[in-house]
């Protein structure tokens, strides 16, 4: 076992663009399938490094509301892996005392998946160890759509003030409602952009953008992210001495 870390100044929430899949099954001659599968086992190592790390939060995006627009075949596939993933994984997370919760838009997933969703988080809703939270035909503007839409109907039917929507308010109708915002933002494969990850949420997150694909992430990576964190200044617009 890892001798424990110091933990002082690590971020409490940390959110994982988990990127690169179809590249790394390309460049071994496999099918982009292949690159998920390899990408949804290196999941357990990060969760499970996290209660050492002093990370109580870990929210990570696994299909978002434009990765509709691949093939059949692809969407099919990861359909098909996340519920798979979800009843294969849903003990080892009760064991490990994670919490699970899902993000996203539901109704556009199948029933199927929609019932394990809902199993593993009832099952896992005792669990009081780290909050993992899967981020499933997730968009952050379609999320805040999906708030605002909530908000109005608050305001029509007289149980909202308009004139009380401050910066508490919408936060409140969010997915991630139940989550503190995350300090830090990794993304994996070397793009350099959000992806329509957590926009809201993320205002004043830190980011680091890595080359590592995905399915190659360590937990020794992990940790030297975790690290960096810690040794940057967050400002959040003010002047510090
Ligand atoms: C991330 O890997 C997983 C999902 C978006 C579902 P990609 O499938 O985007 O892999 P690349 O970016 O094509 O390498
Ligand atoms: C972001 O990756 C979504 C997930 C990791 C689930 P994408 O591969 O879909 O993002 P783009 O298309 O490169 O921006
Ligand atoms: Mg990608």
């Amino acid at each position: 076992m890892a001798a424990k870390t110091d933990t002082t100044g690590g971020p409490r929430h940390v959110a994982i663009i988990m990127d690169g899949n179809g590249r790394w099954a390309r460049a071994r001659g496999r099918p982009r399938l292949f690159g998920h599968h390899a990408g949804a086992r290196r999941v357990r190592e990060v969760v499970s490094a996290c209660p050492g790390m002093g990370v109580d939060y870990l929210t990570i995006f696994a299909f978002s509301t434009e990765n509709w627009k691949r093939t059949q075949t692809e969407v099919a596939g990861l359909m098909s892996l996340f519920r798979r993933y979800i009843y294969k994984e849903m003990q080892a997370f009760v064991a490990e005392n994670v919490r699970v919760r899902f993000i996203g838009d539901r109704p556009r997933l199948d029933e199927k998946l929609r019932a394990l969703m809902d199993e593993a988080e009832q099952m896992t809703g005792h669990c009081t160890g780290i909050n993992l939270t899967i981020a499933l035909n997730y968009g952050g503007r379609d999320e805040v759509a999906r708030a605002t839409k909530r908000l109005a109907r608050d305001v029509a039917a007289g149980r909202l003030d308009p004139e009380d929507v401050d910066l508490e308010t919408l936060p409140r109708y969010l997915d991630t409602h139940v989550l503190p915002d995350p300090d830090l933002v990794i993304r994996t494969s070397g793009e350099a952009r959000i992806s329509n990850f957590l926009l809201w949420q993320s205002a004043y997150a830190e980011y680091e953008f890595i080359d590592t694909l995905w399915p190659d992430f360590t937990r020794e990576i992990f940790v030297d992210l975790l690290r960096n964190y810690g040794a940057r200044e967050r400002r959040f617009g003010a002047v510090t001495a």
